[in-house]
């Protein structure tokens, strides 16, 4: 099979497009044909080791296992024999590694579920990334009905999950993008929507509950005044949350968020996505021997949503 490698760290020409053995599932695992996956911030942040730290995970010198990918979409090819809820067959996306590739093979007891009636792998294959990553983090900020959420870099991946999924919690959500992009915000569910060209959020005198930076390009030090005196501030960014690392000891408002891929969450999302409850925001998509430019462009960091790449 044709699968998505790197033998070294560095930029997205490191990325090979090259066959490789098709795994074999265990027991526990599924066999997914893969029709789309896509490229995300985390998959560029693997590949080049932007963080000396996911060295310590991947490999210090050079990546231990120099496959790439994290979220899919596609159908069931087999199953181990302990597997008792996937079948030969199913439409199902999820979480997994690898994923870049033509097969994949996935526990059944990870974030994998059925693909929700009338979506396409495409879309399918957009979502998991970005709302698993906005549950996770929203539950760790300790997000409750009622609260006031501002959501940072609400036009990302995890930031259009965090506007939707905060939206499922029952909260008051006030959505920071650019210009292009307070439409869309708006038509996520998004109760306020500031433009962050025209107005300073830390500047408009109002105190939120939560304060999610879900771009990472928000420290706590320049909203702090904005985070009620009970309320939390949460980031995306490593290197933000080391830093703040240092502020939590000082403030307990900010926190180190650190995601989860639960697989409840991602049946929680399948049930919002069947219900029409949540919606895949889709900026471009490419084939997979096009993922070197995906990666070039989703490092613009300017994508709306995700970057698709379908698996032919
Ligand atoms: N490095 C890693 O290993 C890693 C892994 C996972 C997650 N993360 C963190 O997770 C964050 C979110 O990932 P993602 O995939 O959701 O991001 P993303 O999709 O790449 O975010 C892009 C969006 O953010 C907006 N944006 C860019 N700069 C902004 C700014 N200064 N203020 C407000 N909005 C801005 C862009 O629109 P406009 O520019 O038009 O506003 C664009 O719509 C990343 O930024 C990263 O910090 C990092």
């Amino acid at each position: 099979m044709r699968a998505v490698t790197y033998g070294r760290y560095g930029p997205p020409e490191v990325l090979r497009l090259r066959d490789v053995e098709r795994p074999t599932p265990k027991d526990d695992e599924a066999l997914v044909r893969v029709r789309a996956t896509s490229a995300t911030r985390s998959d560029c942040g693997r590949r080049s080791a932007e963080y000396f730290v996911s060295r310590l995970l991947l490999g210090i010198f050079r990546p231990r296992e120099g496959t790439i990918g994290l979220e899919f979409a596609g159908e069931v090819e087999s199953v181990g024999k302990a597997v008792t809820e996937l079948v030969v067959g199913d439409p199902v996306f999820g979480i997994g590694s690898g994923t870049n590739a033509e097969y994949v093979c996935v526990e059944e007891s990870e974030p994998v579920a059925r693909i929700p009636d009338g979506m396409t792998f495409e879309e399918a294959a957009s979502v998991a990334d970005g709302a698993l990553s906005a549950m996770s983090l929203l539950r760790q900020a300790g997000v409750e009905t009622g609260d006031r959420v501002l959501v940072y870099g609400a036009s990302g991946s995890i930031g259009v999950g965090g506007v939707q999924v905060a939206k499922h919690l029952g909260a008051h959500v006030t959505a920071v993008c650019n210009t292009p992009n307070v439409d869309l915000v708006r038509s996520l569910g998004a109760d306020e929507v500031i433009d962050y060209l025209k107005d300073d959020f830390t500047r408009n005198g109002e105190t939120y509950d939560v304060v999610f930076d879900a771009v990472g390009k928000h420290a706590f030090l320049r909203c702090r005044r904005s985070v009620a005196s009970d309320g939390t501030y949460i980031t995306t960014d490593p290197g933000l949350m080391w830093h703040d690392a240092v502020v939590a000891l000082i403030s307990r408002r900010a926190r180190l968020g650190i995601v989860r891929y639960e697989k409840q969450d991602l049946l929680t999302l399948a049930e919002l996505l069947q219900a029409g409850a949540y919606r895949p925001v889709i900026d471009r998509t490419y084939p997979l021997e096009a993922v070197v430019e995906a990666h070039r462009y989703v490092e613009t960091h300017q994508k709306t949503g995700s970057v698709v790449l379908t698996v032919s």
